[in-house]
């Protein structure tokens, strides 16, 4: 419940919060909702990035393209 702490101790409103994870086979399950639930007041970006540990190593092209498709990358 690490995070549930987290977002217990921290205010993001006002912030942009950029959901991305390693999984081991849940994907995000309700990961994003929850976040926007505890943040009410912070833009969260439905279009996180999730990724399975069995697929780490080769996640870099899919990290980049998405972080250009958000406007984050160089
Ligand atoms: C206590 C614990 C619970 C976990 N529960 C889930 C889960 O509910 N769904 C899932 O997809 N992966 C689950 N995992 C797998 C982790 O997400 C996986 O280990 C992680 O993606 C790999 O990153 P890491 O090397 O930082 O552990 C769990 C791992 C641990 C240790």
């Amino acid at each position: 419940m690490i995070l549930y702490t987290f977002f217990d101790e921290h205010d993001f409103s006002g912030k942009t919060i950029v959901p991305f994870n390693t999984h081991g086979g849940s994907r995000f399950s309700d990961t994003i909702g929850t976040i926007a639930g505890l943040e009410p007041d912070a833009v969260v970006i439905e279009d996180g990035f999730t990724v399975s540990r069995n697929n780490v190593h080769e996640a870099e092209p899919d990290i980049i393209r998405w972080l250009e498709d958000l406007g984050y990358a160089k």
